[in-house]
């Protein structure tokens, strides 16, 4: 095992009958890091983090939590660990504290610490005023911030998150990884599935890209951009490659076309984005490269379908 590893994960695979969901993948998870599983519907993620919090047995490969093995000790691996599951599993019939306090009951925590640390965690999450409401009237920014103070009731040392802000509203979502963000300056360690590659940045050290059941790259968001995209992209819509790519001829670049899309990836952007606006009928958009380049260069798709 890795020094400070919290995860080691070892050549894992999945199968379900026929279909190997994951297909072998190792990485380890640092202490005190968040790392992220970042790629398309169906690549394998929530069944990778499914086996680290002793949800899914493995069908092969070695997988230590904190030290012990997830098909040997996953009752002291499960008190340990936070989830944050992909979809919403509230109790309706309980209001918004009892959900928090009857889940408490799992962990053998005496109901006076479990009711001072509810409070707690719904004031951290700014829902204490609604703690007496029933959990269907919440907004769905609202029940994943319920499902994130859910997770922190055993004050796990590590906290797992499954598309943590999915289908939320922008201001919903920069709640959460502010939330997230100092959860991690008090030492929790992080795992966590995404489809915004924002998310990504803001939060991850680093992260994994996954595709069909495989990791791809993994490595620092930075890091992949600079290695995989560069700095900028020059988004090219046009029906015709040819004579844009002629109009750029003798620079250094590299591309890729998607749709009547060409994607110019260079470090050289001032020289490029001269003879680009030069062009009749191209339509051009000029922004910083990011992971979404880095997996569309990597596996010729795009991270969210
Ligand atoms: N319990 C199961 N039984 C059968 N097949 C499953 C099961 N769970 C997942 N799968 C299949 O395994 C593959 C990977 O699914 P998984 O949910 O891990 O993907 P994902 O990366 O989390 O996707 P998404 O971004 O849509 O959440 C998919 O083809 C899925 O249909
Ligand atoms: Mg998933």
């Amino acid at each position: 095992m890795a020094e400070h590893a919290v995860v080691t994960a070892q050549n894992i695979t999945k199968s379900f009958g026929s279909l190997e969901a994951v297909k072998g993948i190792s990485f380890d998870v640092h202490q005190k890091e968040c790392y992220g599983f970042l790629g398309p519907n169906g690549a394998g993620k929530t069944t990778a983090i499914r086996m680290i919090y002793c949800y899914t047995p493995l069908s092969s490969g070695s997988l230590n939590v904190f030290g012990s093995d997830v098909s040997r000790d996953s009752r002291k691996i499960k008190s340990m660990v936070g989830v944050v599951p992909q979809n919403n599993n509230l109790d309706p019939d309980l209001n918004v504290i009892e959900n928090l306090l009857v889940y408490s009951r799992y962990f053998d925590i005496p109901r006076d610490v479990a009711e001072h640390r509810a409070r707690q965690l719904l004031q951290f999450l700014s829902i204490d005023e609604r703690r007496k409401e029933q959990v269907e009237l919440l907004s769905g920014g609202m029940q994943r911030r319920l499902i994130i103070a859910r997770a922190l009731i055993n004050e796990p040392k590590l906290l797992i998150l499954d598309e943590p802000t999915t289908g939320l509203d922008p201001q919903a979502r920069h709640l959460i990884w502010q939330r997230l963000r100092e959860l991690k300056t008090q030492g929790v360690t992080m795992i966590l599935t995404t489809h915004y590659m924002e998310e990504a940045q803001q939060l991850c050290d680093r992260v994994a890209l996954m595709d069909s059941g495989r990791i791809v790259e993994e490595g620092r968001p930075q890091e992949l951009i600079s290695r995989y995209a560069g700095k900028e992209v020059f988004q090219v819509r046009r029906i015709d490659v040819k004579p844009v790519l002629s109009m750029l001829d003798g620079l250094d670049f590299t591309h890729e076309i998607a749709g009547d899309t060409i994607f110019i990836y260079s470090d050289n952007s001032p020289e490029i984005g001269k003879r680009l606006i030069g062009m009749d009928n191209v339509e051009v958009l000029h922004r910083p490269a990011n992971l979404e380049d880095v997996f569309f260069r990597l596996t010729g798709k795009e991270l969210v379908d």
